[in-house]
């Protein structure tokens, strides 16, 4: 772990886009604009996520904007002979300010592993990147009772490792059966698995207060208040619904403002 990663932050409003493997110039361009152009309240921050291609348009696009540049994934390696890789450091040369490590659909279809997730999350550090670290159960693993420790494990696997540094990374619980079904988690048991991951944190040596924590799965425009209004839960991590401008910024309206360090 070097020492040249972000500035610690303290809990936080945060609302991402992930935009997956969706976009073309043209669209990008005609959604960010929207995004820039829309008046918000300063109280929450935002971020897109957007494909490695796109990440110079979106720069450019987003410059000067409060919108922060994110992408969604980095290299577990620093640099190397790994083909198809890109490594965090090449994210920071694009102002990159967030990595998603360990969504569900790299976990499930590229075989990541926790450790993976957790290295990946100490390269994104270590290039002054905050990482957006994923968790989350199956329908099946929460069918079985399994949740709390399917996510005990994802989160001990990260903290053990990092710790120390929580409080510069962002945590975001994305129940895989909620993701792009349309149907997303309850409010209720959304803030329970968020409880449950600020009370593990706090077996890490980690202040709550300290740690950012998303909901992610299915949220839109007709849900997102009663989510964020979760004491647990400080943001979103929006896939589909951030590809429309409108969805996205109404989203965002219904997080909450609460103080940095409630
Ligand atoms: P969704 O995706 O909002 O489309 O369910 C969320 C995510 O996978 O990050």
């Amino acid at each position: 772990m070097q020492g040249t990663a972000a500035d610690a932050t303290a809990r936080r409003t945060l609302v991402v886009g992930n935009w997956k493997m969706h976009g073309d110039l043209q669209a990008n361009r005609s959604l960010l604009q929207a995004l820039v152009a829309a008046p918000r309240s300063a109280g929450c921050e935002i971020g897109v996520c957007v494909p490695f291609p796109y990440l110079a348009q979106a720069r450019e696009l987003l410059a000067g904007s409060a919108i922060a540049l994110g992408a969604q994934d980095c290299s577990m390696h620093q640099q190397g002979a790994y083909t198809g890789e890109v490594s965090a450091r090449m994210l920071r040369e694009f102002d990159c300010r967030y990595v998603l490590v360990g969504h569900s659909e790299r976990r499930a279809l590229h075989g990541e592993a926790d450790a993976m997730v957790a290295a990946k999350a100490e390269r994104a550090l270590d290039c002054g990147i905050t990482p957006i670290v994923c968790v989350g159960e199956t329908g099946a693993q929460r069918e079985a009772g399994e949740t709390d420790a399917v996510i005990g494990m994802q989160l001990d696997a990260v903290l053990n490792l990092l710790g120390s540094h929580a409080s510069r990374m962002v945590l975001a619980y994305e129940p895989v059966w909620a993701i792009g079904s349309g149907r997303s988690a309850s409010a209720a048991q959304a803030q329970q698995v968020h409880a449950l991951i600020r009370s593990r944190a706090v077996h890490h040596g980690v202040d709550p207060r300290e740690l950012t924590i998303l909901y992610g799965g299915s949220v839109n425009p007709g849900n997102a208040g009663e989510l964020f209004g979760q004491d647990a839960i400080d943001g979103g991590l929006v896939g589909g619904a951030s590809l429309k401008a409108a969805d996205f910024l109404a989203i965002v309206a219904a997080a909450p403002s609460r103080s940095p360090t409630a």
